[in-house]
């Protein structure tokens, strides 16, 4: 047993708060999910009052579950791994406290302003000017704790997960200030620098880095730290991790075109766009893979241990919607899915599967330990919430390929005289039912939610305390 004595101190206040935030942010974005699901059955719900019209309650669930949910997710995540990996405390109390603090108050802006019609209409970036100065000072001291907590640490190397977590953290900074260079006329509205295909590129650079460094890159560095620890094995290749980073973070950045196939965009650009989104599929596999066959000789593991379960769903996840997403990126499958609900199915594919599901399995392994507890209050809640998950986000892809397919191939379909064979109100009723499984889906993922919610709260409750270990070995590998 380790000496208490000798072990350095951790901050874990800062990664108890983001951690409870976490589960805050991921049942109010989710609601709001289920509620925006509920309107495209009924229409009716939005009873005819502004701020609950779908338009912007829309950017609100985005924006929640992006900025509130995984935000904070990786926040703790990140303050968690780099004391662990660095056996050193996260530098500076203020600043820590500063971005914890920071950070609510950014979603807490989303959630007033949002709702009110407030928005630069930038999707994933909608907060106005005033809102986006502060969010980039909070996001410069993150990356001042971050950092100066990697410079003082008391190992030799740098664990992987850290690289992860830094390029998220610098990444974002660069999008986040590019895409919002605005001029306000006034505190809530401002007028982008850029125009035309212009703006659209620079928003779309953004908007797919957003998907490849804060839905990505920082879960990347949170699987290589959970994954290793949950099943207590080195990571499967430390190689493969390093080609995984470079390759991953290089080819990121030139994918952004996809989403503007077929627009004002030289056509050049979205043929470049395109091929390296083909080529972006070799380092997500192989990061995939790195994270499953971590598992070798540990697969039984999964039958008694749901975190495990959640871990590697999230992968299995992971690969499929980086395969999907390729395929969508060649211009003629794109002429296809462009428009319909394929993209929404994509989207949750990566957001319910990849994203949520790792920071589950991250949360259930963490809370323990920075609550003090000796477990979770039930392994049995944390199984039924991984199930919930599972069937929910399988409801909800699958049926947004059946509507997105359905609705692609009606849109397009023509009468020998050149007419269009279809209304769009015909395919809107074709999709009906597509939207009735997908809220069912959705109630299943927010149901789990739920529970989690419930099974912290009676962990946090629960007075028996862990004896303390929790010294770490240097690396997590
Ligand atoms: C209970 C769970 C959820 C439900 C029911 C839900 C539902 C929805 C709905 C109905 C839309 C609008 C679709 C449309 O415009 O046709 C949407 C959009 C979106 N949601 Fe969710 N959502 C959930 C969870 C999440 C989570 C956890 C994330 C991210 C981590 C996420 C990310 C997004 C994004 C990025 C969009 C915009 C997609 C686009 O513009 O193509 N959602 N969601
Ligand atoms: C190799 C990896 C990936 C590639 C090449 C890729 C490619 C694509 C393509 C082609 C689209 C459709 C663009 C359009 O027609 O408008 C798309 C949309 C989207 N993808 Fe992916 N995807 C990848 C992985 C992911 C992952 C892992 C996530 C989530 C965690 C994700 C989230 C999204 C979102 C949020 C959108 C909707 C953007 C919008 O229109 O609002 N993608 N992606």
């Amino acid at each position: 047993m380790p000496n208490a004595a000798s072990q350095p101190a951790y901050n874990y206040k800062v990664v108890r708060q983001f951690t409870l935030m976490t589960i805050v942010w991921g049942v109010l974005g989710m609601c709001t999910g289920v509620l925006i699901a509920a309107q495209l059955v009924w229409p009716a719900l939005n009873f005819d009052t502004p701020w609950l019209s779908f338009g912007r309650l829309r950017p609100l669930h985005t924006s929640l579950v992006i900025f509130g949910f995984a935000g904070s997710a990786q926040f703790a995540a990140s303050y968690y791994a780099v004391q662990r990996t660095c056996q050193t405390r996260l530098f500076s109390e203020g600043l820590t406290a500063f971005t914890f603090w920071g950070w609510q108050l950014t979603i807490l802006i989303m959630l007033v302003t949002l709702p009110m019609g407030l928005t630069t209409t930038k999707e994933y970036a909608e907060i106005e000017f005033t809102g986006a100065v502060w969010m980039a000072i909070v996001w410069v001291v993150y990356a001042i704790v971050f950092f100066t907590t990697l410079t003082r640490r008391k190992t030799r190397h740098i664990y992987v997960g850290n690289w992860f977590f830094g390029a998220f953290i610098l990444v974002i900074a660069m999008l986040h200030v590019v895409n919002h260079l605005a001029i306000p006329v006034s505190w809530f509205k401002s007028y982008p620098i850029y125009s035309g295909a212009t703006d659209a590129m620079v928003q779309w650079w953004y908007g797919h880095n957003a998907v490849g460094f804060f839905l990505t890159t920082g879960f990347l560095g949170m699987m290589y730290y959970f994954v290793p620890k949950q099943v207590n094995r080195p990571v499967y290749s430390y190689r493969l991790s390093i080609v995984h980073f470079w390759a991953l973070i290089t080819l990121y950045i030139w994918a952004g075109p996809h989403h503007l196939h077929y627009t004002a965009l030289p056509d050049w650009a979205q043929s470049l766009g395109m091929v390296m989104s083909i080529i972006l599929l070799a380092p997500s596999w192989g990061g995939m893979i790195n994270g499953m066959m971590t598992l070798s000789g540990a697969w039984h593991l999964l039958r008694s241990d749901p975190i495990l379960r959640f871990l590697v769903v999230s992968l299995a996840f992971y690969g499929m919607s980086t395969f999907e997403g390729p395929m969508m990126a060649i211009k003629t499958v794109n002429a296809l899915s462009h428009y319909t609900d394929w993209t929404i199915g994509h989207v949750h594919a990566g957001a319910l599967g990849w994203v949520a599901m790792i920071t589950f399995g991250a949360l259930y392994h963490l809370i323990p330990k920075v609550f003090n507890r000796a477990s979770m209050y039930s392994n049995r809640l944390i199984n039924i919430h991984f199930w919930l998950a599972t069937i929910g986000t399988v409801l909800y892809i699958a049926s947004m390929w059946v509507n997105g397919i359905t609705q692609g191939l009606m849109w397009r379909a023509i009468n020998e005289d050149g007419t269009l064979t279809y209304s769009f109100v015909e395919s809107l009723e074709a999709s009906h039912p597509g939207y009735v499984v997908r809220l069912v889906g959705g109630l299943f993922f927010l149901a789990g939610m739920l529970l989690m919610a419930a099974n912290t709260w009676l962990t946090l409750r629960n007075q028996q305390v862990q004896a303390i270990e929790d010294r770490e070995p240097s690396h997590a590998h």
